[in-house]
């Protein structure tokens, strides 16, 4: 008989080696290696009719590729087209990951149901029922999408030869197993091997394959890092599941670029696409409260106006609390003790609570004074405008520094019909006639003088 051959695997990161060991030694993690049973398949899943497999393919004159194929598939998703780069490419395979239940299954069912040609939508997680229920919530009439449950890619492929759509969708990745392959589904080898039926697939009859993929529990799509090599896009959707929004972002675009940003409200009837973000992530409220700013960043080339909530309070414990949420703690930190070293303001013995709103994470240091300001103002417990807003950096030294591309900012506030921003007097600002007043500061203690 045959010798079986197998291989051991890092589960965490997909390493190889040809015996068990403890501790994976590229990603450190401990007891993830695993014995898979791996045959080399001897021929692929699949399998297209005629001779394009017999193929040889030359080398062209770059002037002379013909790029009219490239043609992009609109998904009719606004946001969803703006994270791909303006549509999917015919043949590309593009991975979807993110959390359980933040609504990966939905948004791409919901794409599928919105789109008038010839869609497959792949199951390997629910019942035709199950999603059946699913698509009557989201749209009860649509007439040109097709699901399937399975999980073998031989069945699979069998389907799809059979039905040629123009659009696949596998939910998921990790629930897919090949005949060739005898370990698990979700194993690294059956992921890889199904992934490159895929590609194979994708590439040779320019249908465009979306993915979903789980995530770890340290937020990395699971099985092997090279899977995110093999595909053409990895996007990522997000946000907190206690609140509606997600937040679609790709970190890696052969076709497009992975500063675009997608946002969805989730909603009784699926996600809705939200095209004026700055309006909800702004609080409604009545009166003028205390502790808040409202700050002009940019999500990529996206202009976005987040609120910044503070509360500072007498400490009541020996240690005074810092905590914060959707912002740097460790940049929360350093603007305190800049507060406390260039404004003579006493912070040390109290607790600082800050939150941004809309349940999402902020980068872009242009947050910064919003920040500050949202501090002193909880501090004094004197309220902020509410139709001013901020947009500067502040370095170690008090200084208020400028940000990128400020103009942009500058516009998205006095279309949103803010009446003052607050930037850095150091930016270099060539728009005139403003309807909303530039502020120009250049130190923390200018900004005192308007909030105190
Ligand atoms: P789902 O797409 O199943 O998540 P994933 O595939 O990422 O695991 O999303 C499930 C969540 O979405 C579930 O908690 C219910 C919620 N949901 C709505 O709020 N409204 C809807 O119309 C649908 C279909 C789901
Ligand atoms: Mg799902």
């Amino acid at each position: 008989m045959a010798k079986v051959k197998t291989t051991f695997f890092c589960q965490n990161c997909g390493s190889q080696y040809a015996k068990w060991q403890g501790q994976c030694t590229a990603c450190k993690q401990w007891n993830t290696i695993a014995e898979e049973v791996i045959q080399k398949p001897e021929k692929s899943n699949w399998k297209p009719q005629g001779s394009s497999t017999k193929r040889v393919s030359k080398p062209l004159k770059i002037n002379e590729i013909d790029t009219s194929q490239e043609a992009r598939l609109n998904m009719h998703d606004a946001e969803f087209n703006r994270v791909l780069g303006g549509g999917m490419v015919q043949g590309s395979l593009t991975l979807l990951g993110g959390e359980p239940g933040i609504g990966k299954s939905t948004l791409l069912l919901q794409i599928a149901l919105k789109l008038n040609y010839k869609t497959l939508y792949v199951s390997g997680e629910e019942s035709q029922k199950q999603i059946k229920m699913r698509a009557e919530r989201i749209n009860p009439n649509d007439n040109s999408c097709y699901i399937l449950t399975e999980t073998k890619t031989q069945n699979i492929f069998k389907q799809i030869e059979a039905l040629e759509p123009d659009l696949v969708i596998i939910d998921s990745i990790q629930t897919l197993h090949s005949d060739y392959i005898e370990s698990s589904a979700g194993s690294i080898s059956q992921i890889k091997e199904c992934t490159t039926d895929l590609i194979k697939f994708a590439k040779e009859t320019a249908t465009p394959v979306l993915l979903i993929g789980h995530i770890t529990k340290d937020g990395h799509i699971a099985g092997p890092k090279i899977l995110e090599h093999m595909v053409d896009t990895v996007l990522q959707f997000e946000g907190d599941r206690n609140h509606v929004f997600r937040i679609l972002r790709a970190h890696k675009n052969r076709f497009g670029s992975t500063n675009e940003l997608g946002i969805y409200e989730m909603q009784g009837s699926g996600l809705r696409e939200v095209s004026n973000p700055s309006e909800i992530l702004i609080s409604e409220k009545d009166g003028e409260l205390s502790g808040n700013a409202v700050a002009a960043t940019l999500e990529g080339l996206r202009p976005l106006m987040i609120e910044v909530q503070a509360l500072v309070s007498t400490a009541v414990y020996g240690t005074p609390q810092r905590s914060a949420t959707g912002f740097n703690a460790k940049r929360l930190n350093m603007l305190l003790a800049v507060l406390e070293k260039r404004a003579g303001f006493r912070l040390g013995a109290k607790d600082v609570f800050l939150n941004i709103t809309g349940g999402i994470t902020v980068d872009d240091p242009a947050i910064d004074l919003a920040v500050v300001a949202a501090i002193l103002s909880s501090n004094e417990d004197v309220a902020l405008p509410s139709d001013y807003c901020f947009a500067a950096e502040v370095g170690l030294s008090g200084e208020i520094r400028p940000v990128q591309r400020v103009e942009q900012r500058i516009l998205e506030a006095e279309k949103l019909g803010f009446s003052s921003i607050f930037v850095s007097k150091y930016n270099k600002i060539s728009i005139k006639n403003t309807q909303i007043k530039i502020q120009l500061v250049s130190k923390i203690e200018d900004l005192i003088g308007f909030i105190v």
